[in-house]
């Protein structure tokens, strides 16, 4: 099974949420520590349901936040969890990101590989 048909089918079944829970404990931390500045474009790696992404924005001034995930239907639960204009979520793979080089000021990655 592909990572993008065994994490589909993790989002289809609701189970980005646990995963965003059991994580958080630690992400927090890391993402606490970030040398984020207001303003600054920031990336998530495997961004599941797209907690750092969201996380960076409230916690750091981030201006924009995306999260890069292979599974559409993570990307899509992602999405569903926010209204704010200024963090998205794009389907794709790390070995072909959709960033100009120099776009992005830090990247995040949590048990993504
Ligand atoms: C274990 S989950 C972790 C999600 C989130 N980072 C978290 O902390 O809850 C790993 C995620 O990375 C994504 N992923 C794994 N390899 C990837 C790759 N090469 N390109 C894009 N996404 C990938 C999967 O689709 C999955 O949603």
């Amino acid at each position: 099974m592909s990572v993008r048909e065994e994490f589909d089918r993790w989002a289809s079944e609701g189970r980005d949420r646990g995963m965003e829970e059991r994580h958080w404990h630690t992400a927090k931390h890391v993402l606490e520590r970030m040398p984020v500045e207001a303003g600054d474009t920031v990336l998530d790696l495997g961004c599941g349901s797209g907690y750092a992404a969201r996380a960076l924005r409230e916690i750091k001034g981030a201006g924009r936040a995306y999260g890069v995930d292979a599974s559409p239907e993570m990307v899509r639960n992602a999405r569903s969890y926010t209204d704010d204009r200024a963090v998205g979520f794009l389907q794709g793979d790390f070995e072909r990101l959709p960033f100009e080089t120099d776009s992005v000021d830090h990247a995040f990655s949590m048990k993504a590989a």
